[in-house]
């Protein structure tokens, strides 16, 4: 089984990667997730329209001050030469690596025959492909897909075939087609036979929740690295338990309440610093609902919070919420009583994205 897991010139410092999340995977997301064990984590898509450029959201998504190595961001379009223009744009701002984006099941997305739509037009994937790795000669072009368009064209290894001979430096695979959405579980089979196959890296990705079952399809897909989305939502500490399990075979320790407190606060702190008091509020509030779900006394006090509009009396129930925590344990603990808490309801998440 491979140990190491490189992409072009960066070696990254595990298996471990953040999905690219639209609207999760913003830069204080993926800081903390790297800074929590992550090897590398993956930026919200970016628009391949330049026309947006100008734009306060995508200027966000393409500012990466003080990320940490390796800065990957995705891109996502239809349009070839609108892709290599995006690619070379955020090559200009700091990306180190390119994602190219085929496994986004959105309507917006696909009505505009980008994202997973794409994986019906092998012809074009493979006119994409060829213009963003030419337009970026210096830096590694990363793929990500689903297995195909729906379980009766599941081309997942024909598109790796495209993806090889265009220069493409690594795959990532979602377990599910775009007409699952994100219903049923996701299958490893067809990322398994991928994998067999390549000559490049191959990620695997779709419902890894827990330590035993990142070890898992690490090890039935034979994959170079597995990929997280949203079981990292308010547990961006998930990549260093995983980590710990797949060097140890034993389980980390719930977090203590100190710990987690201040990580939050920071995380809080960062999203107001960068998207500003009244959407950073807004945002923070969702990452607050994702660290406090399923812990014992959780719901009144997300009940209260999500009324809240200001940057002090978020930060004051978050405060009084953890100090009584902390006085009723020192370790996080949850309302089920499961020492790991790791399998969590993934439902409600994929909805946002669908
Ligand atoms: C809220 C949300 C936003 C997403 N945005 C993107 C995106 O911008 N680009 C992309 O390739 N995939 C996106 N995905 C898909 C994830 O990267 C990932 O493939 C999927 O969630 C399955 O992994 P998981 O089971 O670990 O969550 C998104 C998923 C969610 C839940």
């Amino acid at each position: 089984m491979p140990t190491l897991m490189r992409i072009g010139n960066h070696l990254l410092k595990n298996r471990l990667i953040v999905a690219p999340m639209a609207g999760v995977t913003d830069r204080p997301f993926r800081q903390l997730c790297k800074k929590l064990g992550a090897g590398m984590a993956v930026s919200e898509m970016v628009t391949s329209n330049s026309l947006l450029y100008g734009s306060a959201k995508t200027a966000r998504r393409a500012n990466h001050e003080g990320e940490v190595d390796p800065i990957s961001v995705q891109i996502a379009g239809a349009d070839p030469a609108m892709m290599a223009e995006a690619a070379r744009h955020n090559v200009d701002r700091g990306a180190q690596i390119i994602d190219i984006n085929m496994g986004c099941p959105a309507k917006k997305i696909c009505n505009v025959m980008a994202g997973s739509a794409l994986l019906q037009d092998e012809t074009l994937v493979a006119r994409i492909l060829d213009a963003v790795v030419k337009a970026v000669p210096d830096v590694p072009v990363t793929l990500k897909i689903r297995t195909g368009w729906d379980r009766e064209h599941r081309n997942a290894l024909s598109i790796l075939g495209i993806a090889e001979n265009a220069g493409v430096q690594a795959l990532a695979m979602h377990g599910r087609t775009r007409a699952c959405a994100y219903t049923g579980d996701a299958e490893y089979d067809t990322i398994r036979v991928v994998k067999a196959a390549a000559r490049i890296p191959i990620i695997a990705n779709g419902d890894i929740t827990t330590p035993e079952k990142a070890q898992f399809v690490l090890a039935y897909t034979g994959a170079d690295a597995v990929m997280i989305g949203r079981a990292a939502q308010g547990r961006p500490w998930i990549f260093r338990e995983i980590e710990h399990f797949l060097n140890t075979g034993t389980h980390l320790p719930q977090p203590e309440v100190s710990e987690i407190h201040a990580v939050l606060l920071e995380h809080i702190h960062d999203l107001h610093a960068f998207y500003g008091d009244v959407a950073g509020v807004r945002v923070a509030r969702k990452h607050i609902s994702w660290y406090t779900r399923g812990l014992v006394g959780s719901s009144a006090f997300r009940h209260t919070m999500n009324r809240l509009d200001s940057v002090s009396d978020q930060l004051n129930v978050v405060n009084e919420y953890f100090a009584l925590a902390a006085r009723a344990d020192n370790r996080l603990r949850y309302e089920n009583n499961d020492e790991n808490n790791n399998t969590q309801d993934l439902s409600a998440a994929s909805r946002l994205a669908a």
